[in-house]
């Protein structure tokens, strides 16, 4: 499966990052990724790929923040033999590994200034050297940076060079927080809830009306990767058929109360159907004849909309309007027929 395909989202916001990043794709220009912690910064950075023409080629992702400063240079750019003590061999560095692939800079915020003077010479030229090597060389690897922390600012402080932003900054994605992504969140809370149901082989199909409200108004540092992680606890600790408030270890707490800025009628009308959906999958253990009665919509509707808000891992995979027997569902959507009515 394509990673743009695993990326959920319905919200405008997330629809025009959806957008972009198809747009983005189609070049080869350097791409600069923004966002908090667990946004879907590197996800992203693997969608561009993926849809680029780079994609038989590899993804390297690098972390600069992890790896020592005294490493850096040499993982990244390489070094030849006897360059260091301990280079007993020349190495390839992780830009050499991208050539006609794809090299992500994850927390490029983090580079050293020498480094940065390093990388800005390589997206102007395409050129550089291996640590401790004469020879210039050449390679073929589009970056991506990806930073979470705010870039201007840190040019203020001159701890990030301002030609290597605007270089590297050519093309800009923003990935909003979880909580300003309306519907977003119980759309995904709902599909990492199938998936985590399912591997752990527990029938559990949704979640209490306080755990929605909890989710609801919770305000997400760690944003998507979060939620997942909650979410996937809370599968393995529920013992009832829903998820409660308490299995997410969302408390009063933790809850926020909600801002009262106006949303567009359109925006408020997709979060009111989402959240009916999502309470009614919970409350109907995930029968969905039963949903579409309570919601007072014909099945088709129900399942048009489901597609159309990405959860089609709850609609049957044959026969999308007629009611599928049993018999032709695959084993892990079995116990969606378990419940049918008919
Ligand atoms: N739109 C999305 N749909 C589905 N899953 C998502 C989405 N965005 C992020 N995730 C998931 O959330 C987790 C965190 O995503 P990712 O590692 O890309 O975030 P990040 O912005 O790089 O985080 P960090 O700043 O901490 O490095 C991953 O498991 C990823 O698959
Ligand atoms: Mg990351």
């Amino acid at each position: 499966m394509h990673q743009i395909e695993e990326m959920i989202g319905t919200s405008p916001a997330m629809r025009a990052v959806v957008e972009l990043v198809r747009k983005v794709a189609k070049t080869d220009l350097p791409v600069l990724i923004t966002g908090e912690t667990g946004t879907g910064k590197e996800l992203t950075a693997r969608a561009i790929h993926e849809q680029s023409l780079r994609k038989q080629g590899p993804f390297v992702p690098i972390n600069c923040g992890a790896i020592p400063e005294t490493l850096l240079e040499s993982e990244l750019f390489g070094h030849e033999q006897g360059a260091f003590t301990g280079a007993v061999q020349r190495k390839k560095g992780r830009l050499e590994g991208a050539a006609r692939g794809t090299l992500l800079l994850d927390e490029v915020g983090d580079l050293l200034s020498s480094l940065q003077v390093k990388l800005l010479r390589f997206l102007q030229e395409g050129t550089f050297e291996r640590v401790g090597g004469q020879e210039t060389l050449h390679v073929d690897a589009r970056i991506i940076g990806a930073t979470n922390v705010d870039l201007k600012a840190a040019i203020e402080r001159n701890r990030f060079r301002e030609d290597l932003y605007y270089r590297l900054g050519v093309l800009q994605i923003h990935l909003p927080p979880l909580r300003e992504r309306g519907e977003d969140t119980l759309l995904m809370a709902m599909r990492f809830l199938r998936y985590a149901a399912d591997s752990n082989r527990k029938a559990i199909w949704g979640y209490t009306s306080e755990a929605l409200q909890a989710m609801r108004s919770y305000h997400w540092p760690g944003n998507v990767r979060e939620l997942s992680n909650r979410v996937r606890r809370a599968v393995i600790i529920a013992e009832e058929r829903e998820i409660t408030p308490h299995d997410l270890g969302l408390t009063h707490e933790t809850a926020q109360e909600e801002g009262d800025s106006l949303n567009s009628l359109r925006v408020a009308q997709r979060r009111i159907e989402v959240e009916l959906i999502v309470k009614g999958i919970s409350l109907h253990h995930g029968n969905l004849t039963r949903v579409a009665r309570d919601l007072d919509v014909s099945r088709t509707t129900l399942y048009r909309k489901l597609r159309e808000y990405n959860l089609q891992c709850l609609v049957p995979p044959s026969h999308p309007t007629s009611v599928p027997l049993p018999s032709e569902f695959p084993i892990e959507k079995r116990s969606l027929a378990d419940h049918s009515i008919l």
